[in-house]
């Protein structure tokens, strides 16, 4: 099974605890085959955000950014939620309030059976006009080049760029679940990109008792109340694994 120590402090923490709250980044999709933005084999130590994930970049040249949304979608498609987003999932067989915040668009959360689920930049299984905003979620058609929309429009992801806005009700929904919280585990992100990080210090504003899920030190190391360092598919199934010594499925 595991052989990570858990503190009694920590566990008592999580048994008392009502309302959890899951924050989680790219490292969580990491074991999934999916590659992380930072780090030694982040996408961003090869590519440039700026020429890929941002609206002028698309307007200059939407061809190049859907080739790679759509190398990240094939990526996407070809794999599975791991043993970190099933131990997530698994929480609500034992907890009865119980929120995934994720920056991730890749699905896989809902995939590994997560009920509540907030997506704080967007979902690459969506697409919008940029011109109207209507949404076209099938399968689009690039053979005639960069698909358009009835109104002439160009239709992009329904992904977060930089310099854009959060979605609001998503946002605000995360915000209120972080304040609410009683523990908020932070899993597998970098915690540098705003304003997703700052629900960590609302959490923490909040009374909330962090916990960081990493496989190295971040940003909000030293703020947390306790950090295990290792990989989402192992600690969290450990975990879940604690929590049913001790707690019925409900
Ligand atoms: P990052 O790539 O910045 O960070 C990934 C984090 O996951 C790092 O802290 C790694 O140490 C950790 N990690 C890697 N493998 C792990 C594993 N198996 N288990 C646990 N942790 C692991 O990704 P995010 O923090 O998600 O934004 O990045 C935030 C945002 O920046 C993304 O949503 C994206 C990006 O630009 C947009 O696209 C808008
Ligand atoms: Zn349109």
């Amino acid at each position: 099974m595991s052989n990570i120590e858990f503190s009694k402090e920590f566990i008592n923490k999580l048994l008392e605890s009502k309302r959890i709250v899951f924050f989680t980044g790219a490292g969580i999709s990491a074991e999934s085959g999916i590659p992380t933005f930072r780090g030694k084999d982040g996408i961003w130590n090869k590519l440039k955000p700026e020429e890929l994930a941002n609206f002028n970049a698309f307007l200059r040249n939407p061809q190049m950014v859907w080739e790679w949304y759509n190398h990240r979608k094939k990526i996407i498609h070809e794999s599975k939620p791991n043993a970190g987003h099933l131990a997530i999932a698994e929480f609500e067989k034992y907890f009865d309030d119980v929120t995934v915040v994720t920056q991730n668009i890749d699905n896989l959360h809902r995939r590994a059976g997560s009920e509540r689920i907030y997506e704080l930049h967007g979902n690459i299984e969506r697409n919008y006009c940029i011109k109207c905003h209507t949404y076209y979620n099938e399968e689009l058609d690039f053979t005639e080049g960069v698909p358009k929309c009835k109104c002439g429009g160009l239709i992009r992801p329904d992904v977060v760029w930089f310099g854009e806005f959060l979605p609001a009700d998503q946002l605000e929904e995360s915000e209120k679940a972080s304040i609410r919280s009683d523990i908020f585990f932070v899993v597998g992100t970098s915690a540098v990109v705003y304003p997703a990080a700052g629900l960590v210090y609302t959490a923490k504003r909040s009374g909330s008792y962090l916990v960081e899920v990493n496989i190295e030190e971040t940003e909000v190391s030293s703020i947390v109340d306790i950090s295990f360092f290792g990989e989402a598919g192992k600690v969290l199934p450990a975990i879940i694994e604690e929590v049913k010594k001790f707690k019925r499925n409900i």
